[in-house]
């Protein structure tokens, strides 16, 4: 005998699978619809999904050629972002914006370590990104490295870079502000407006203590 033809008991189970489904889809739905329940299924989701992994160990040299990890940072909120020196407009104009944030913020924006990633490492050696820093407020560190150490850099931030026909380069635009703690607190488009920006970094550098 066939053991798959003769099951008479078998022959609902679809369709109970089918409801049971539909039931749990509904319930959800209705759950996820009360403040409650949609905190519970952040729960439920942070609980099963590994944790949004932004950020982490990092080896890059900075502009004045000094090997730089993340320990050297370890406890300090951060911002941190993308860029080359080539890029004609959207890297200059974060650098000029980001300058201004932590200005306007004055010495205590001293503890924020601010970071522009170059995803150009061929061109954008040190000595090249010490140059161009000049044009920034100077408490932007340039970082660079080996080929390798970038590509591990972005992959660490889920950063997103890539090399056009003409050689520049497309690549993840916005700022990373992170906490002393190691989580990723934002993404601040550089566009933003200045007053935005400014108050999540204030808020950064308030909830670490000082
Ligand atoms: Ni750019």
């Amino acid at each position: 005998m066939s053991p798959k033809t003769d099951s008479s008991a078998d022959v609902g189970w679809p369709w109970r699978s089918v409801a049971l489904a539909l039931i749990l889809a509904l319930a959800v739905a209705g759950l996820a619809l009360t403040p409650p329940g949609s905190r519970v299924l952040a729960w439920i989701g942070e609980t099963l999904s590994p944790r949004p992994a932004v950020g982490g160990p990092f080896s890059l040299v900075d502009h004045t050629g000094q090997r730089r990890t993340e320990r050297d940072f370890a406890g300090r909120p951060m911002l941190l972002f993308f860029g080359f020196t080539h890029c004609p407009d959207v890297c200059p104009t974060t650098l000029a914006s980001v300058g201004r944030w932590l200005a306007s913020i004055g010495p205590e924006a001293d503890r924020m370590a601010t970071l522009f990633v170059t995803v150009d490492p061929d061109r954008d050696t040190p000595r090249v990104l010490a140059e161009y820093m000049q044009a920034f407020d100077p408490r932007i560190i340039g970082l660079s490295g080996t080929k390798d150490e970038v590509a591990l850099m972005l992959k660490t931030f889920r950063a997103f870079a890539r090399k056009t026909e003409t050689g520049d380069f497309e690549h993840t635009a916005a700022v990373y502000l992170i906490g002393g703690d190691g989580r990723l607190l934002s993404l601040i488009e550089a566009t933003q407006s200045d007053d935005i920006a400014i108050s999540a970094l204030q808020k950064a550098l308030a909830s670490d203590g000082g």
